[in-house]
């Protein structure tokens, strides 16, 4: 089997990491626009302790990013030049609804997303749309504790729904929710929670887990009856596990460590809880809160295909204390020592994107859609303006091999492939510029000094080719 002739390739970004304008056009203060450029991101907020929320004097770097805000008319058409087919883009909830609850959109906000998706439609170029990509009003997780609470379910749904009615002929393809497992792991980007000392996290992420699992079942039911041609998809940050040795206890290790990937996609394409989180919920006294309905709308409502994020993998033993650790995306895991990183960076694994694949299509039989990969690390502008990238091609070359192979050999549906930050952009972990991810390089450093300016990088010629060819020339520079 071959790559279709319609496979969607293209590139992925997502609001809070590119446009800036932060709060420009009355567009609120989101969860996003919280985060400092220091260690400090990535911890959960507790509230009865030292946390980001006081830190007035720390860089915020979405304030700003890369300003495409304002630049998308030439961003885009850089894109376009590229031959991108497909863009997924996200929608900042507090650009429409700035604090959530308004009764009426925000208009210049509106405004926005409708020239921005009209420059897609005007290159052919097809939009894939993420509703909420980190990225929830502050309002909401100041007077309601986040996704934590039922009441956003319905917020969310009017958010939503408005895209819908809106867009239902211009986009067809949409992820409500980036990467839900993010929950588990940061859970202040992943649903707005905060906590206190005192509580249960795990009963706070899981219901608030619930919530979104809720919110993503509406969205669908709503969306087929209004236009059957629409096409839903859950997103899972997907990093292979791999059992550190052949011993069972590690293996049994693995398995339940998958289980917080899987639960995510299990819920939304099979429509159920599964059994096993029953068995985990009990040991871990954790007690979802349901609604009458919710089982049967789970039921109801499940994805068309199943998409995903792939950098890295992960590594799980039984008994993990004194093992050496490396970061990956959102936590830490066990060092693999049979892979090597860029930079100390997440650990590179291109076979691990062909076993992802057919875990995922065994496991849901549904379409799979690659919306995010890449290598994010600094690059060199050099003094007559050159990036070369031969790195990154790299990466991305040995992890298009595997996707080919998966889709030649073993038969995977496969929609597209849309690498993360076509553009470079704000990290999320770091929250620096310098993770680099793009074809285009922006120059702004990680305080946002510079010109702004964006320039083509080697990589840029190189993705071309490929997509010209169909993946015929992934070799090729
Ligand atoms: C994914 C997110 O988890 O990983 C992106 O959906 C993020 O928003 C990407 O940017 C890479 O992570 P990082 O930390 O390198 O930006």
């Amino acid at each position: 089997m071959k790559l279709s002739n319609n496979f969607l390739w293209g590139g992925a970004i997502s609001a809070n990491q590119t446009e800036g304008a932060y709060l420009a056009d009355k567009k609120g203060l989101a969860n996003f626009d919280m985060l400092p450029m220091n260690e400090m991101r990535l911890k959960d907020v507790y509230l009865d302790q030292e946390n980001f929320f006081s830190d007035q004097e720390a860089y915020f770097p979405s304030h700003t990013a890369i300003d495409f805000y304002t630049n998308f008319v030439t961003d885009i058409q850089l894109l376009a030049e590229m031959g991108i087919k497909c863009f997924r883009f996200s929608i900042a909830w507090s650009r429409i609804f700035p604090k959530g609850i308004e009764a009426e959109p925000n208009a210049a906000g509106v405004a926005y997303y409708d020239a921005l998706i009209n420059e897609l439609i005007k290159y052919d170029i097809e939009p894939l749309v993420t509703i909420s990509h980190f990225d929830i009003p502050m309002y909401l997780v100041e007077h309601f504790g986040g996704w934590a609470s039922r009441e956003v379910v319905d917020f969310h749904f009017q958010f939503a729904k408005f895209l819908v009615n809106r867009y239902q002929n211009k986009i067809r393809y949409w992820i409500p929710f980036n990467e839900m497992n993010m929950l588990l792991h940061i859970p202040f980007i992943g649903g707005g929670l905060t906590f206190t000392t005192t509580e249960n996290k795990l009963q706070k992420q899981y219901q608030a887990a619930h919530h979104q699992l809720i919110a993503n079942a509406k969205i669908i039911e709503y969306g087929k009856k209004i236009n059957s041609e629409l096409q839903f998809g859950s997103m899972l940050a997907a990093g292979k596990t791999y059992a550190y040795t052949a011993k069972p206890e590690d293996n049994l290790a693995t398995m339940l460590k998958e289980r917080n990937l899987f639960f995510f996609g299990d819920v939304q394409a099979r429509g159920k809880y599964p059994n096993y989180i029953k068995g985990y919920f009990e040991k871990n006294q954790i007690d979802i809160s349901m609604a009458a309905g919710d089982e049967e709308l789970l039921a109801r409502n499940t994805v068309d295909f199943v998409s995903f994020s792939y950098y890295s993998s992960d590594c799980a033993a039984a008994d993990e204390a004194d093992m050496e650790r490396v970061r990956t995306n959102g936590f830490t895991t066990v060092k693999n020592p049979y892979l090597t990183s860029r930079n100390h960076s997440w650990q590179i694994d291109p076979i691990g994107l062909r076993i992802m694949l057919n875990n995922l299509y065994d496991r849901y039989n549904l379409p799979l859609f690659i919306v995010e990969n890449g290598l994010g690390t600094p690059d060199e502008l050099t003094a007559d303006l050159k990036i070369h990238d031969d790195y990154r091609i790299d990466y991305l070359k040995r992890h298009l091999a595997q996707m080919i192979q998966a889709v030649e050999e073993d038969h995977i549906e496969l929609l597209g492939y849309t690498s993360w930050g076509c553009i470079d952009l704000v990290s999320v972990t770091e929250g620096k510029m310098s993770k680099r991810y793009g074809y285009i390089y922006v120059d702004k450093d990680d305080y946002g000094h510079g010109s702004g300016q964006r320039y083509k990088k080697d990589s840029y010629y190189w993705y071309q080719k490929v997509i010209g060819s169909n993946g015929e020339n992934i070799s090729e520079k």
